[in-house]
């Protein structure tokens, strides 16, 4: 069967990860979480202290940093410079930093050449908020999931207050509109649906019922 490149595109907390997740596995393809790749930098800059506005210690701290995923107990782990960063990258400081550095038109540049790079044999599910607009414009497949944004804090939370447990809803769900206002309003490669991608709502759909609506338009592409 022809190997094609799917991206999923959408706001923090559509559904994104899980579901890209699911339909690689579904598909025995690679998946791709370009977030993470947005997280890894803002997490090396942040201990670094390279602040935003050096370009040129920003450009030196992305070229000299390798990012890498590897399984591990059939989990997806992200290693940045040989070191395991999987939980380090999921704090809510880092899910802001990465909104912040991700604006960063040397970070762009940079991360677009290395999901290019990821992405070049096809057989992917890449998740991202700009794949099927700049990173994988000619994906075969493309989607983009957009849930209420009560829905998405509520799917946050509920991740959330098992390690927080004086986390607010609220609090979660101020977050979640902060981070949608910078990663779509940003001039470069904003959170955008890309002409041909299919929407799908996924506020009152359960993750399975979203696998399957996407692997139904997967076997008319192939
Ligand atoms: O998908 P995520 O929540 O892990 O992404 C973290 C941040 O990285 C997000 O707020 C914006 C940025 N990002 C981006 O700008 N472009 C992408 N393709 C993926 C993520």
């Amino acid at each position: 069967m022809k190997k094609i490149t799917i991206v999923i595109d959408g706001p923090a907390g559509s559904g994104k990860s899980t579901v890209s997740q699911k339909l690689a596995k579904k598909l025995g393809y690679t998946y791709l979480d370009s977030g993470a790749l947005y997280r890894s930098i803002a997490l090396k800059a942040s201990h670094k202290k390279v602040k935003s506005q050096n370009s040129q210690q920003l450009y030196r701290l992305c070229k000299n940093s390798i990012i890498a995923f590897k399984k591990k107990e059939g989990k997806q782990h992200v290693f940045l410079d040989h070191k395991d960063i999987t939980q380090k990258i999921r704090t809510r400081k880092i899910s802001l930093l990465a909104s912040l550095y991700s604006k960063l038109p040397v970070v762009r540049k940079a991360l677009l050449y290395q999901q290019q790079k990821l992405g070049k044999k096809g057989g992917m599910v890449a998740e991202g908020r700009d794949l099927g607009t700049v990173v994988f414009p000619k994906a075969e497949l493309k989607f983009f999931l957009i849930a209420s944004l009560k829905e998405r804090a509520k799917r946050r939370y509920l991740e959330l207050k098992e390690k927080f447990k004086k986390i607010s809803l609220r609090h979660i769900e101020k977050e979640i509109q902060k981070r949608d206002k910078e990663d779509s309003k940003r001039a470069l490669a904003p959170l955008k649906k890309a002409k041909d991608a299919i929407s799908l709502d996924t506020t009152s759909l359960t993750i399975d019922q979203v696998v399957s609506r996407m692997y139904k338009e997967f076997l008319k592409r192939v």
